[in-house]
């Protein structure tokens, strides 16, 4: 069909011309393929971002090694790529995870990202840098062995279920110390390993979200009970980290509806203090990079039934970037993204698909992910051997001996109350 002729054609009356359109728009690449200005972060060529995640392939220091450099340079291969670093510990007292998280506190561990970080580059694609700090989501025991004098902390004193101790509130000379780690971190990854933004994780039940939900914040002072109060330490993390690095530097990632480490029993109603924080977020910070928000169908990496929606967030971000993840097919993706401005972050699909944007753009299958080479520390197997579409390599075989997540802290737990 001799295109340019038949559009030429259409073009003679009112009722022609909606159809051309149509047709032109339906002929021209989809949205989620089509550029992306992300302020002064990057020129996304696309708007396929990679979604943070945690892999604890670093050594036993909280170090990356050449391992995580070849997984994040093959994943950010189509230039103007958007790359969101797996969360990584602002300090050595915000960890308790496994020791093979990356930390951003010393040169090593700065040093360590920075080869990440020139890789991507390298592919003219972009990295953020995501700020974690665990709180009461970190378990004891491991935060001992990282050192005994590290306490165990969180917004209030309430106990995770089958952890061994409850933990303790901040004192308002702890909460100033971690805004100043939070920025002390954004520096560090902007200045020294050479980020192109940084995203704080507000989200996931760790020490930010422990501040947001009254089932993990039963504070009396400033930073507990009303929603300005609860929002508190978040607008702090906010506006200090903006105000090291640059509020264009800077993006939030929030999860209004997670209730992981137990807050299963109990569901508070997050609007009122999510809206609330988010037009403060808005109002005082009018140049933030973007908002990031997990979809509520996901509860940590899992599909669940959840009839909520974040669009009263949306519609408090309006005209501005805003990025969504949580359980996206490419057939939802297109359709999400053709109808909105939204950036769109895929996760487990990237685990297991180091080409995903290519597979999206040319609609080849993608590699279903594999839980059980989610969290295995160190190890090769299931991290940088998942086959791109064009070459002639098996799938890793599952990892028998492989815990996952939550699965891993439990054991750790138990191995810790079992007296091993
Ligand atoms: C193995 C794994 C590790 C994750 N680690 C992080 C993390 O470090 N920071 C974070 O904000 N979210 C993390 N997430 C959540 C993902 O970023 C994403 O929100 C979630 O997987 C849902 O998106 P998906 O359906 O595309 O996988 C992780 C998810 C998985 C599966």
């Amino acid at each position: 069909m001799n295109l340019s002729r038949t559009s030429f054609k259409l073009h003679t009356s009112p009722h022609t011309t909606r159809v051309s359109t149509h047709l032109r728009a339906s002929m021209s690449t989809p949205k989620l393929f089509q550029p992306y200005k992300l302020g002064s972060i990057g020129e996304l060529k696309h708007r396929i971002v990679m979604a943070p995640v945690t892999r604890n392939r670093g050594n036993n220091k909280h170090v990356l090694v050449e391992r995580s450099v070849e997984h994040y340079r093959a994943r950010s291969v189509v230039p103007g790529t958007l790359i969101i670093g797996e969360a990584t510990y602002i300090a050595q007292k915000a960890s308790g995870y496994t020791f093979h998280v990356p930390g951003i506190w010393n040169d090593e561990q700065i040093a360590g990202w920075k080869k990440v970080v020139d890789a991507v580059h390298a592919n003219g694609s972009y990295i953020v840098l995501q700020l974690w700090a665990l709180g009461r989501a970190a378990i004891p025991e491991v935060l001992e062995q990282e050192d005994p004098s590290l306490p165990y902390v969180s917004a209030g004193d309430i106990q995770v279920e089958g952890v061994s101790k409850a933990p303790r509130p901040l004192t308002h000379a702890d909460i100033k110390e971690y805004v100043q780690l939070y920025a002390q971190a954004a520096r560090n990854g902007m200045e020294k390993a050479g980020f192109d933004g940084v995203e704080i994780h507000g989200g996931n039940g760790y020490i930010i979200d422990q501040f947001l939900k009254d089932r993990t914040n039963n504070r009396t002072d400033e930073y507990g009970g009303s929603d300005e109060n609860k929002a508190r330490f978040a607008l702090e993390v906010v506006e200090a980290v903006a105000n090291a690095v640059g509020q264009d530097k800077v993006g939030l990632r929030l999860a209004p509806w997670q209730t992981r480490f137990d807050y299963r029993l109990y569901r508070d109603d997050p609007k009122p203090t999510f809206g609330y924080l988010v037009r403060q977020v808005r109002e005082r910070l009018p140049d933030l990079a973007y908002l990031h928000v997990i979809e509520p169908r996901i509860q940590d990496s899992f599909e669940i039934e959840l009839n909520e929606t974040n669009d009263f967030l949306r519609e408090l971000w309006k005209g501005k970037t805003y990025m969504t993840a949580g359980g996206f097919t490419r057939e939802m993706a297109l359709e999400h993204a053709e109808h909105t401005d939204e950036l769109i972050g895929f996760g487990r699909a990237f685990i297991s698909n180091p080409d995903l944007v290519e597979r999206l753009q040319k609609n080849i299958p993608l590699t279903p992910h594999d839980r059980t080479h989610f969290y295995t520390l160190e190890t090769e197997v299931g991290y940088n051997d998942y086959p791109r579409h064009d070459e002639d390599k098996p799938i890793p075989p599952p990892n028998e001996n492989a815990i996952a997540s939550l699965e891993y802290v439990s054991a750790v737990r138990k191995a810790v109350n079992e007296g091993q």
